[in-house]
């Protein structure tokens, strides 16, 4: 995560010890959002997680994303393995083998930077669609609002 390609897109704390606080309880399984490792070719290659937005509901509210719906959130960690075409594989693949394993998942929805061209790129060769343009409070820059449905998978 503190790869300069990876934490310019995460404006959080990014030593050793505020990534544990954060990311730990998770791992743990004791958070609502559940955190998994890409692996490729059996090499640990980043990692991605899923949460559904009813348990976020005050930033799900300013992205319109309907309680039936869940997010995601992702990085290859290392820097030669991005551009490949692996990011998208990876969210799609993510997708059908355990977020829409989950019944109540109708759509996932998520926010990369409007600057985060390849992340934008990316989302939308794995099928998600544009939707509105948000500032989200605390935040000075814009977000654009990705979509997938179950449906649209479901032709993928
Ligand atoms: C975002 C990420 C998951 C995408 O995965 P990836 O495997 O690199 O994605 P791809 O190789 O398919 O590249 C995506 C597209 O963006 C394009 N692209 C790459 N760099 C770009 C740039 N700087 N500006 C514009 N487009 C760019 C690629 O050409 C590709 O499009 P194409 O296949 O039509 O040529 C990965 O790059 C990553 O982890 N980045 C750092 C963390 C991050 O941004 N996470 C997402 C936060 S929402």
């Amino acid at each position: 995560m503190s790869a300069p390609h990876v934490s310019a897109w995460w404006h959080e704390s990014l030593d050793l010890e505020s990534v544990n606080l954060k990311y730990g309880p998770r791992v743990d399984g004791i958070e609502p959002t559940r955190v998994f490792v890409i692996e490729h070719t059996k090499r640990p290659l980043g990692w991605i997680q899923w949460y559904l937005w009813s348990d976020y509901p005050e930033h799900a509210q300013q992205l319109g994303a309907e309680p039936a719906s869940a997010g995601i959130d992702l990085a290859i960690g290392e820097l030669a393995m991005t551009g490949l075409g692996l990011g998208p594989v990876a969210i799609l693949e993510f997708l059908r083998q355990i977020v829409f394993a989950e019944p109540r998942v109708n759509a996932v929805i998520t926010d990369p930077e409007e600057n985060n061209l390849r992340s934008l790129h990316a989302f939308k060769k794995a099928g998600f669609t544009f939707a509105n343009t948000v500032q989200l409070a605390g935040e000075h820059f814009q977000r654009r609002v990705v979509r997938t449905d179950r449906t649209g998978l479901d032709r993928t």
